[in-house]
């Protein structure tokens, strides 16, 4: 009797496992680099609100544009190379939302895809993103298309950084709805 237990439970485990396994199996991950150009002739990101920036004034928060909002529209690329296969657009807003002596921005964005497999399809992300730590996360809250009901998280990490634009790479793990 307790054998024809334990063998139950050893199947039941066996399986458990093995679900999971094929859970893990259907995980995605796209890696992209987001291009923000704030600056510039032909900006992809647009200052649309925010109180004036006093760079010598007592306020270090408005030195970083606290309480600015930016509307954007980056291109996801391939490789850190602008003119590399386009992956896809992300477009939304992102606010300067730290007081502090510190840039961090609350990202509300989408991540829709024009290529491949993902064409069509989209995912939301919302999160805080402290620009100056080496790799900052931000939970996928859901997706459209194939990503339809997904969730996941992103990491993202500065590739490179001048006055005009910068270069983040996303490495991005969605697991889709079941
Ligand atoms: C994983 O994806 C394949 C192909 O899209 C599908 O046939 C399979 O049922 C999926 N696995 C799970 C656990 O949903
Ligand atoms: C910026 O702040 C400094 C120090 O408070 C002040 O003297 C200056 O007038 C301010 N400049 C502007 C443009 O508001
Ligand atoms: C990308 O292509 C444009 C237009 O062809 C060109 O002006 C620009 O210099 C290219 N940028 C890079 C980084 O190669
Ligand atoms: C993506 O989908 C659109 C609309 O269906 C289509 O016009 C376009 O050619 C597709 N692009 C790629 C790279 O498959
Ligand atoms: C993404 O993954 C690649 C390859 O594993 C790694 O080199 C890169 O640092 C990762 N980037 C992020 C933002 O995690």
């Amino acid at each position: 009797m307790a054998n024809t237990k334990l063998l139950y439970f050893m199947l039941v485990a066996i399986l458990l496992a093995s679900v999971l396994e094929a859970k893990n199996q259907n995980e995605t991950h796209i890696h992209f680099y987001m291009h923000d150009i704030p600056g510039g002739p032909n900006p992809s990101a647009v200052r649309v609100a925010g109180q004036t920036i006093n760079a010598t004034g007592p306020n270090m928060g408005a030195m970083f544009g606290f309480g600015s909002i930016y509307v954007m529209d980056n291109a996801l690329t391939a490789t850190p190379d602008i003119n590399s296969t386009l992956i896809g657009r992300a477009q939304g807003l992102y606010a300067m939302s730290s007081k502090e002596d510190e840039l961090s921005l609350l990202m509300t964005l989408t991540y829709n895809f024009v290529s491949g497999v993902y064409n069509g399809s989209s995912i939301s992300v919302v999160g805080r993103n402290p620009v100056m730590d080496e790799v900052r996360e931000m939970p996928v809250v859901g997706g459209t298309g194939v990503f339809r009901l997904a969730r996941g998280f992103a990491l993202a990490k500065t590739y490179s950084m001048n006055q005009l634009t910068a270069i983040v790479g996303y490495n991005v793990t969605i697991i889709p709805y079941y």
